[in-house]
């Protein structure tokens, strides 16, 4: 093969492109035609979501978990689970999904930001210690990519300074940190199932706790707020899972090991391939000895001044390649983008301009969110990716990199 890449004319690596396709059984299928036929399709405590909630909590080790409409409902039900309303800072990172911090708008609350760690791409702790204020309640981790974060070291910030964490477990259902689930360490964890995650029910996700009174709130946010019938006690929402999503969900979750087997040897023989320019034109976030990833996203850091091309042409020839499961997980740190630095929120300003905050937060650079925004590469590892799509992705990474080396 010539090694001119496909975007300059060559011929792709892949004729079937590499893309990311959820991993549905039979199994799956016929469990959520079963519950469709049973006209059950969506209750408050109805069977399958009882049964995932309680296949979660075996799976966790927490003691509570509550299903719930999608990953952004989790993070939106947990924020308001253990308080944070108008007033309130909540420190998140910058290099994550929206959600993570646009909930906390949603919340009427404040989201400000710590610098991320430049070899595991995760909130640096250090950096979290500096963004503290006398208004900080809260902090959101996001175990990003399915790598966890140091909770050791964020867990003691949080004792020593009187701060709830939330776990943001959207992309690491299934990470381990030093023995603990991921998402079981902090007060209160999020999950997502959208169908790129660990698990999917299409749209879903849960709020997870060990602690009662967390979790008695995060059941009544989740529907209305309704403690009898017709009767309103809190501000809820109608943030309830439908039960052959559950289905799916508790089909999926029996065999989540496999699911994670899978997207590690990918991972595994990706790394392996790409060791002869590692540390060279690219890096990567290795797994440390103490930690399972959970293989959400594959993560490239491109040693951009060594290559004669910039980060989005180097994207669209892996795509070119095809290599259609590249992306880029994410070109604007969140302190950059419109949503933040605009500060509208919900009209007029609030949250930002609410009597109950009175101050002004400036959204300052982040170096190390910046620095990884702007060369990151993510290959989206799927479960029913093979040792030889790893084998052909790693080709096409290098033959692309090769090509457009200065
Ligand atoms: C880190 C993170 N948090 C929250 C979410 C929101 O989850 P959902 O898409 O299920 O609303 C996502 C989804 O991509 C995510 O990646």
């Amino acid at each position: 093969m010539s090694d001119l890449p496909a975007i300059e004319g060559g011929k792709p690596t892949r004729l079937t492109p590499l893309r990311f396709k959820p991993w549905i059984t039979d199994e799956d299928i016929n469990l959520v035609i079963d519950v469709l036929r049973s006209g059950q399709l969506s209750a408050i405590g109805g069977k399958w979501n009882t049964l995932l909630e309680q296949e979660l909590t075996k799976y966790l080790g927490t003691k509570y978990a509550a299903t719930v409409s999608n990953g952004t409902a989790a993070l939106h039900v947990a924020l308001k689970a253990i308080g944070i309303g108008p007033g309130d800072e909540v420190i998140t990172t910058p290099f994550t999904f929206a959600a993570s911090a646009t909930t906390i708008l949603h919340s009427n609350a404040i989201p400000t930001f710590a610098d991320i760690d430049r070899e595991t791409l995760n909130i640096d702790p250090a950096s979290i210690e500096r963004a503290i204020t006398d208004r900080t309640k809260a902090i959101v981790v996001v175990h990003l990519a399915g790598y966890p974060a140091e909770m050791d070291e964020i867990m003691k910030i949080a004792r020593e300074r009187g701060l709830y964490v939330i776990e943001d477990t959207a992309q690491a259902l299934g990470a381990i940190y030093r023995g603990k689930m991921v998402g079981s360490i902090g007060h209160v964890g999020t999950l997502s199932f959208y169908p790129t995650k660990t698990i999917t029910t299409g749209e879903g996700g849960a709020v997870v706790t060990s602690d009662d009174e967390i979790a008695s709130k995060a059941r009544l946010i989740r529907s209305h707020g309704e403690t009898g019938k017709y009767y309103y006690e809190l501000l809820g929402y109608n943030y309830r899972m439908t039960e052959f999503q559950a289905a799916l969900g508790y089909s999926q979750l029996r065999r989540i090991e496999e699911i994670i087997k899978r997207k590690e040897n990918f991972a595994k023989v990706l790394m392996e391939e790409l060791q002869d320019i590692e540390n060279d034109i690219i890096q990567f976030p290795h797994p440390r000895p103490y930690i399972r990833h959970a293989w959400h996203l594959f993560q490239v850091l491109l040693s951009l001044e060594r290559l004669r091309a910039n980060r989005d042409r180097i994207v669209e020839a892996l795509r070119a390649e095809g290599i259609e499961a590249t992306t880029v997980a994410y070109p604007i740190p969140l302190h950059k983008e419109p949503v933040i630095i605009n500060m509208m929120g919900h009209g007029k300003g609030c949250p930002w301009t609410c009597p109950f905050y009175g101050r002004k937060v400036t959204y300052n650079p982040l170096p190390n969110a910046e620095w990884a925004a702007e060369r990151v590469v993510t290959i989206l590892i799927g479960p029913l990716y093979t040792a030889e799509d790893a084998v052909d992705t790693a080709r096409a990474i290098k033959r692309v990199l090769n090509y457009y080396r200065k």
